[in-house]
């Protein structure tokens, strides 16, 4: 639980002994419910008031109802319950039309001990509204869940720069160059108002800028032919095509941006810099890649103590291209949501030494896709040529590698495949704590919060669809058997991957 959501909770708790101007919900109330109102009865303000069960995480399960329907919260509060000591109540206020309120009480009948319905007395004193944004964070039953972003919007509130952005520690190339520093807060500001859906701002580059770039680019791109992974070296043609790779002239992300959502779904979000582990982790949930615009200073065009457009554009963007890399890159990202900062440091550990380092094998040699070693001219070469430190990854033991920022690692690690690194995350991914799934839904661009069975079954029943799809166009193009039976393993392995017995179902 974040701390805004658990002081609203206390917040709630601390108000019952006021009592509420109410009158219990007359005969017209009830016809409402059953949907045989006057359809305009209900087209401002009601209040639903509910028990709830006696189990954990019932208040949250209530309130996503709301959430659910897009139903306008104005106002929440709890008391003890009339019927019961040892149950609460929960008022809520909320603003929707008759059909929709139809739909409400369905729903949370289902979530809630007893349910019903009363309006102000008129004349009574309107409360200050609570809006349902801000509850939205709180008690998933005894866990304490951070808050995360919902929908893509919700991006626009995560993003704490934790270094650089505007300031320079003394050791940063740029420190002592005042014409750098001023550039930096023209970055900065770019990404400090950015906000979701907008364009990203073309950049006009200097030359003083291009040319670090260019020197960059052209020392890279000679050990990209033999050391970049298959994947990574197959979007290069088409990024020069259409993004305008090319030695002297540096990327516009907003170029990039509109390539890699044609390409995989994915988009760019500028940053001033380096961004918490968190905020950082829930962007790639969403298909959303936090990436810096500035370029490293021009003393030393080799180094840099923080990512830059050389590392984003040169290192991330070619693999973002990929379907399989992308989805790998997301599934992090969701799995990172609502995670406790234990978590989340593992997690960051593990994209580190995956996504920045990561190393895979293809015909026999050993080639690179981490973008810190795609972007890093000395280290890349390093990598390859100090055999003894690559492992095979194994996230329970990578995750317990130390990051280094400053220096070469001391491990890196490689998978046979990125379908590997996939799955083997996947299994990790069990051990993360959290009372629920997540799923991203591509058409809403907003995460599904798999809390209870009906949301599962939901899930299931949209899925079925694909499958059928799936299952028809086996029939159709009259696959061979052995196909057929390395798709049905594929879909028999992710129903067992989770270990769900009807033993071991979650309580619905
Ligand atoms: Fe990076």
């Amino acid at each position: 639980m974040s701390g805004s959501g658990k002081s609203l909770l206390g917040l709630w708790l601390y108000r019952t002994g006021e009592d509420w101007t109410l009158r219990e919900a007359s005969q017209e109330d009830a016809r409402v419910i059953s949907g045989r109102s006057d359809q305009t009865r209900f087209d401002s303000r009601s209040s639903v008031i509910f028990s709830l069960k006696n189990q954990v995480g019932g208040l949250a399960r209530a309130l996503q109802v709301f959430q659910d329907l897009g139903v306008n919260v104005l106002h929440i509060e709890s008391r003890p319950s009339r019927r019961s000591k040892s149950e609460f109540e929960i008022l809520v206020d909320v603003e929707c039309d008759s059909k929709k309120m139809e739909q409400l009480t369905g729903m949370l009948k289902r979530e809630v001990a007893a349910i019903n319905l009363a309006t102000y007395e008129s004349g009574g004193e309107v409360p200050p509204p609570t809006p349902m944004s801000a509850t939205a964070s709180f008690d998933f039953s005894e866990f304490e869940v951070p808050w995360f972003p919902k929908k893509i919007s919700d991006l626009d509130r995560a993003q704490r720069v934790l270094m650089y952005g505007t300031e320079l520690d003394a050791d940063h190339p740029g420190f002592k160059d005042p014409v750098y520093r001023k550039r930096r807060v023209e970055f900065a500001n770019i990404a400090n108002t950015y906000k979701y859906g907008h364009p990203i701002p073309r950049v006009q580059y200097t030359a003083e800028e291009i040319k670090t770039w260019g020197t960059v680019m052209r020392e890279l791109h000679k050990l990209y032919v033999k050391y970049a992974c298959r994947e990574y070296l197959e979007n290069w043609p088409e990024l020069v095509k259409y993004c305008g790779y090319r030695e002297d002239n540096i990327p516009q992300l907003q170029d990039v941006n509109t390539f890699l959502k044609r390409k995989t779904g994915f988009q760019l979000r500028p940053v001033a810099g380096y961004l918490s582990p968190r905020d950082f982790l829930s962007g790639l949930a969403f298909r959303v890649f936090h990436c810096t615009q500035y370029i490293r200073h021009s003393s030393d065009p080799f180094y840099t103590p923080e990512p830059d457009c050389c590392h984003e554009l040169l290192g991330h963007m070619p693999l973002l291209a990929n379907p399989m890399f992308a989805q790998f890159s997301q599934e992090l990202g969701l799995n990172s949501l609502g995670a406790s900062d234990e978590d989340i440091e593992k997690l960051a550990t593990l994209y580190f030494f995956t996504v920045e380092f990561g190393m895979c094998k293809q015909d026999g040699e050993m080639k690179v896709y981490g973008a810190g070693l795609l972007s890093s001219v000395a280290e890349l070469r390093h990598a390859i040529e100090t055999k003894e430190k690559i492992i095979r990854f194994d996230p329970e033991i990578t995750v317990h590698q130390e990051c280094i920022i400053t220096s070469y690692q001391n491990a890196y690690y490689y998978s046979e495949t990125f379908e590997e690194a996939k799955e083997k995350m996947r299994e990790f991914a069990d051990s993360i704590q959290k009372p629920f799934g997540v799923r991203y839904n591509p058409y809403t661009q907003s995460v599904e919060i798999l809390s209870n069975t009906d949301k599962i079954v939901a899930l299931v029943s949209e899925l079925r669809g694909d499958l059928c799809i799936v299952s028809n166009a086996l029939r159709k193009i009259h696959a061979e058997d052995e196909a057929v039976e390395n798709i049905n393993n594929m879909l028999h392995k992710g129903m067992n991957m989770s270990g769900v017995s009807p033993e071991k179902s979650p309580e619905k």
